[in-house]
């Protein structure tokens, strides 16, 4: 195996893996070791089929079944299909997912430990690859704050809500996708966690709030609430935090979802396929499942 980073900020490539077959605990703790350190790890030339792609993920954690209940694989729920691509008349994946910042599962009792991507079609203009997915660091973005903030928010918690991103789609992106319904909402309440949470792998602290899905710092006042939490939307989003990720096919992308928010860059039309399987991963590696509850 060759570990090779990508640059300052994030990003690392790990070759020689085949992530078809079962890792060894060696190669398990390597991989666990570098998500940590560099938040994204792409694992190129990968051959995969759903339920691969499953049982690699679920090496890390529990896997999620999205809300959304849609774009499924066949046979492997866990797997989430990602697509612009439209055969007969029938959209085969989920078109719009994550295109603007956010963490996947904030929303989440059980939050999130990791995103795993398979880029099956990648869109080329030109000869160069479309739809990036952009990342920032939230370790960065903590040792950034300035030492007041730091001290004042620490200790606070911020509440997240699904519905959120799912409504900022439908009203500022053009998305088709449906309101949820009234049982989605219920399955999936809003929750709150810890502004800040010490990283379980890293064991540093990191900013944990995001444009998509942060709502409100509950022990603030509305407005104190609204204009902290622009001011670190703003923040978390400095130049210097980030990374984009150009996608290659038969990449596998995995990054990890406590320290980084990221994009998907949506610079592709609707002929420029782009085709993605995506696991998303408990973080019940490091603490105990949690039913939904307020
Ligand atoms: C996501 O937010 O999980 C999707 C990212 C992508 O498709 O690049």
């Amino acid at each position: 195996m060759k570990v090779t980073s990508s640059t300052e900020t994030l990003g690392a490539t790990i070759e020689g893996l085949d992530l078809a077959k079962p890792l060894s605990q060696g190669e398990f703790d390597l991989v666990l070791r570098v998500l940590g350190e560099r938040g994204v790890v792409r694992f190129p030339r990968q051959k995969l089929t759903g339920r691969q792609l499953a049982d690699f993920s679920a090496r890390f954690g529990k896997l999620e079944v999205n809300v959304a209940n849609a774009f499924q694989e066949a046979g492997v729920p866990e797997v989430m299909i990602l697509s612009n691509i439209v055969e007969n008349g029938k959209p085969i994946g989920l078109a719009d997912a994550g295109q603007d910042w956010h963490t996947d599962m904030s929303y989440s009792s059980t939050i999130a430990l990791a995103n795993v991507l398979y880029g099956i079609k990648i869109p080329k203009r030109g000869g160069k690859p479309l739809g990036a997915t952009e990342f920032a660091n939230m370790h960065a973005a903590y040792d950034g704050l300035p030492a007041e903030m730091k001290r004042d928010l620490e200790g606070m918690t911020v509440l997240h809500d699904f519905n959120k991103f799912w409504e900022m789609m439908r009203r500022e992106k053009g998305s088709k996708r449906p309101p949820l319904t009234e049982a989605q909402k219920k399955a999936k309440p809003p929750v709150s966690h810890p502004v800040f949470l010490t990283h379980p792998i890293t064991k540093r602290k990191v900013l944990y709030a995001n444009p998509g899905y942060s709502i409100r710092i509950n022990e603030l006042p509305d407005e104190e609430s609204d204009r902290t939490l622009e001011f670190l939307f703003r923040h978390q989003l400095k130049p210097e935090y980030r990374y984009a990720f150009h996608w290659q096919e038969g990449d596998v992308l995995m990054w990890e979802d406590i320290g980084t928010i990221h994009n998907a860059v949506a610079d592709y039309g609707p002929g420029e396929h782009r085709l993605v399987k995506r696991c998303q991963v408990m973080a019940t590696m490091f603490y105990s499942e949690r039913r939904e509850e307020q």
